[in-house]
This record gives C-alpha cells, sequence and structure tokens, in this order.
C-alpha cells in the first residue's frame, strides 16, 4: 500500500507518497537524495545510517519511513551551512577522527545529539551514548578526542552569544 506524509527535512517542509515497506534510509537516499545517509549493516547494529529525529539519533535503515511523517529529520546535509564545515565536522577532521569515513555522518549526527541533551558528558556517558556507531577504521580515542573539541567549540559559541 502508498500513502503521502509530510515531515521536515533539513529545515524544509516536504510531502512524499511512500510505499509501506519504505524505510526511511531509502526514501532519504532514493527520493532526497540525501547520500551521506549510509547503509551498513542493514539491520540496526551498526549506526552508520543515523539520522536525527526530533533531534534523538535513530537507526534509519530499521525505521519505516511510514513513522517519521510529522517529525523532524535532520541528516548531515542540514548541519553545516554549505559553505563552512559545522564545528563538529571539523573537530572530526582537527583529531583524525575518521579514515575512510563511511560511518563519519552518523558520527557527527550521534554527537550533535550527544552535546545538545548533555552539555558536559563524562567519559562514560559519551561511550554510552555513542556505543550504538561502529567504526571499522579510526581508533575510538580519535573519536572521543573529537567529541571533547566539539564541546569545547560548542561552549565558546554559547559564551559569546
Ligand atoms: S545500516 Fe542502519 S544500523 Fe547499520
Ligand atoms: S572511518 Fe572507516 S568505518 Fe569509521
Amino acid at each position: 500500500m502508498t500513502r503521502e506524509i509530510s515531515f521536515r527535512i533539513n529545515g524544509r517542509e516536504e510531502k512524499i507518497t511512500i510505499d509501506d515497506a519504505d524505510t526511511l534510509l531509502e526514501v532519504l537516499r532514493d527520493r532526497f537524495k540525501l547520500w551521506s545517509v549510509r547503509e551498513g549493516c542493514g539491520v540496526g547494529a551498526c549506526g552508520t545510517c543515523t539520522v536525527l529525529l526530533d533531534q534523538k539519533p535513530v537507526s534509519s535503515c530499521f525505521l519505516l519511513a511510514a513513522r517519521a511523517a510529522g517529525h523532524v529529520i535532520l541528516t548531515l546535509e542540514g548541519l553545516g551551512d554549505g559553505e563552512q564545515l559545522h564545528y563538529i565536522q571539523e573537530a572530526f577532521v582537527s583529531q583524525r577522527a575518521l579514515q575512510c569515513a563511511y560511518c563519519t555522518p552518523g558520527f557527527v549526527l550521534s554527537v550533535k545529539a550527544l552535546l545538545d541533551e548533555i552539555a558536559d558528558p563524562s567519559d562514560a556517558e559519551i561511550r554510552e551514548y555513542l556505543s550504538g556507531n561502529l567504526c571499522r577504521c579510526a581508533g575510538y580515542a580519535d573519536i572521543l578526542r573529537a567529541v571533547r573539541v566539539a564541546q569545547d567549540k560548542k561552549q565558546s559559541l554559547t559564551t559569546n552569544t
């Protein structure tokens, strides 16, 4: 069966007809060409396909698009301003917290949700929050450092506004 749904993706209201069996990952990639949303395991176990749904990380491969109706979705494309990397992306680059970068969009979005939710997370809280995101090649120590750099940047931006 098909149905028409509406949601907000990266700040834009969208209306689209989907099949009930479509996953959010399929709709974001195939219909909206949001290529940062990547498929890894396809069964909700690796976090590669993470997007934010109402500011919380979800595995888009494991969520039916119909369940996203009426919600707010953020993908990596909606993070920066198009020209300038977001400070979380900059932190990943400066700390060399990526190699092949296949997992990086999911990590960056999970870090955004983490820092929005917990202003000053402990190392244990960071590890727990990111435990659903797997990386096959970068060191997790580098990723942890990137979170701290991003956290400092976020705090300095908050202080200066
Ligand atoms: S591809 Fe979605 S969790 Fe692995
Ligand atoms: S940087 Fe290659 S999988 Fe994470």
